[in-house]
């Protein structure tokens, strides 16, 4: 699993969060099914926008950078994000991976010296034609006036790529999901493919091409390989073959192109298996703008976890936007997710379980039924949820998480147990209630690592609840009773607004 490595010409900001916080759930998840996992994740330090960054700021690109990296790390730390690796494009494994692919495309016969003049924008580290262009020379993702560059250099010949890339996706139609974001990339293949400039010489951060040191490698060639550095490509040993093909590359829908057209094509040129797959995000929006740095409108998340709590802004995250499409990023928008699927629906449900337990039960928690009608919508939310996760839908996967919630709400309230005298019935209505709140902590928890944990505590659980396995421990029944039911403080204290 891996998200884009960032660019260091700005600090973290929401939308990288979002990203990253989508791919360490999905990796929580595929954990919780059993599979070995590597999320992998890092900056993308090369460049010439990265190089212009650190001189208005005064410093050497390599200061600058190892200034700005370690906050990436550090947010993921804070996030709870449970990445193995951290690939910073100027280490010297990922400089070896990137020569490595680079010789294969030139021995190949795939890169050849030409000459090549268009207009650039340094935002997207990228070339635009005419026809792409907006208001005659704005680039179409950051509206920013391009720049002309005339370059004589070394160029990837994507042109010969077309066919051989439609088929591929033909054989291979799930392999970018949602698909209508798999159809933009399929619609850019189609419409034509330009080979693309891989060197520069008026620029001299980056990796050197291995038989012309005078050139160095495109910013996008350079990251792209990121992913195959990661697990060792390039290191002399054919290691990287025990994670590669990656199962899912995690992109924004503005990085695409490069992604699901340069990439395969790098691939097949050097002979490296494909992607088995790519999950392309929408854009969180603020007032109908994309969040950048560019745009001024950057948030810090740091901001929002003050308020709702590091996972209620994960669930925030995961659940109001639904993956591939853009969604608006409010704070008002915050708040009223947070009330209404946390603090009045899980957290409501985990607070008046415990209250019944104490008043009804001694506080020791009771088994469910065998055959309750719970039985059923436990069973619906494991299924409904491990389909959307499949698929990379969290926002579906935690509606279907959330249905259990609500059907638990419901049977305490057509039973009432609260009215009722202690005793058999009681104890079994507050047994399927335990029995459904330990279902909902371990099919929510990589959403809510944390939450869930406390939440399976309380109910009287033991160990980690990252450490059950799906989809055993979704199968009803196994809440067993005995043990002290805890009501603790709020898990989500409402917002008042
Ligand atoms: O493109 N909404 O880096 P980058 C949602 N270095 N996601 C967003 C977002 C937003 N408003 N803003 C950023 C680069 N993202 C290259 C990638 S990979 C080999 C090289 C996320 O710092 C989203 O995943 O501009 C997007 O694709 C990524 O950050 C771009 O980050
Ligand atoms: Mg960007």
């Amino acid at each position: 699993m891996t998200t884009p490595i960032y660019y260091v010409n700005a600090e973290p900001h929401l939308g990288h969060a979002y990203t990253t916080i989508v791919g360490d759930a999905l990796t929580r998840w595929r954990r919780l099914l059993g599979d070995d996992v590597t999320y992998v994740t890092g900056t993308d330090e090369h460049g010439l926008k990265v190089q212009q960054s650190a001189e208005a700021a005064g410093m050497e690109p390599q200061a600058f950078t190892d200034e700005i990296a370690p906050k990436f790390a550090a947010l993921w730390d804070r996030l709870n994000i449970a990445n193995d690796d951290f690939i910073r494009t100027t280490e010297p494994r990922h400089k070896a991976a990137v020569a490595e692919l680079l010789q294969r495309c030139y021995d190949a016969g795939d890169i050849e010296l030409d000459t090549f003049a268009g207009k650039y924008c340094v935002a997207c580290e990228e070339y635009y034609s005419d026809e792409e262009l907006v208001d005659g020379d704005r680039c179409p993702i950051h509206l920013r006036v391009t720049e002309y560059f005339e370059e004589e250099n070394y160029f990837f010949r994507l042109s010969r790529f077309e066919d051989r890339l439609l088929d591929w996706y033909a054989r291979h139609p799930t392999a970018m999901t949602p698909e209508h974001r798999g159809n933009e990339a399929i619609g850019l293949i189609k419409s034509g493919l330009r080979d693309f400039s891989i060197s520069r010489t008026s620029l001299t951060w980056g990796v050197p091409l291995p038989w012309d040191e005078t050139h160095v490698a495109y910013v996008w060639f350079d990251a792209l390989t990121n992913y195959l550095a990661a697990v060792g490509f390039g290191d002399g040993t054919d290691r990287y073959r025990d994670w590669w093909p990656v199962d899912y590359h995690l992109i924004g829908k503005d990085i695409v192109r490069q992604h699901c057209v340069y990439w395969p094509a790098m691939l097949m040129s050097a002979g490296v298996e494909l992607p088995k797959g790519w999950a392309i995000g929408g854009w969180l929006l603020s007032d109908g703008d994309k969040i950048s740095k560019s745009s001024g409108n950057a948030v810090d998340p740091l901001d929002v976890i003050g308020d709702v709590g590091l996972d209620g802004f994960r669930y925030y995250l995961l659940a109001d936007t639904t993956y591939g499409n853009d969604g608006d990023f409010s704070y008002e928008g915050v708040v009223s997710r947070y009330n209404a699927d946390l603090a009045n629906n899980l957290g409501n449900l985990a607070a008046r379980v415990a209250t019944v337990v104490a008043k009804k039960c001694d506080g020791i928690g009771t088994a469910p039924d065998a055959d309750s009608a719970l039985a059923a919508a436990a069973a619906a939310a494991y299924e409904g949820a491990a389909a959307q996760w499949d698929v990379v839908q969290p926002s579906r996967a935690l509606d279907a998480t959330w249905s259990l919630v609500r059907a638990t709400n419901s049977h305490l309230e057509a039973h009432e147990p609260w009215k009722s005298d202690p005793g058999p019935a009681v104890d079994t209505v507050m047994g399927d209630a335990l029995e459904a709140l330990r279902i909902v902590a371990v099919l929510c928890s990589p959403a809510m690592p944390d939450i869930a944990q406390t939440l399976w505590e309380r109910i009287g659980m033991t160990g980690e609840v990252a450490d059950q396995r799906l989809p055993q421990a979704a199968e009803w029944g196994q809440y067993a009773g005995g043990a002290t039911v805890t009501k603790g403080e709020p898990l989500f204290p409402r917002i008042k607004v």
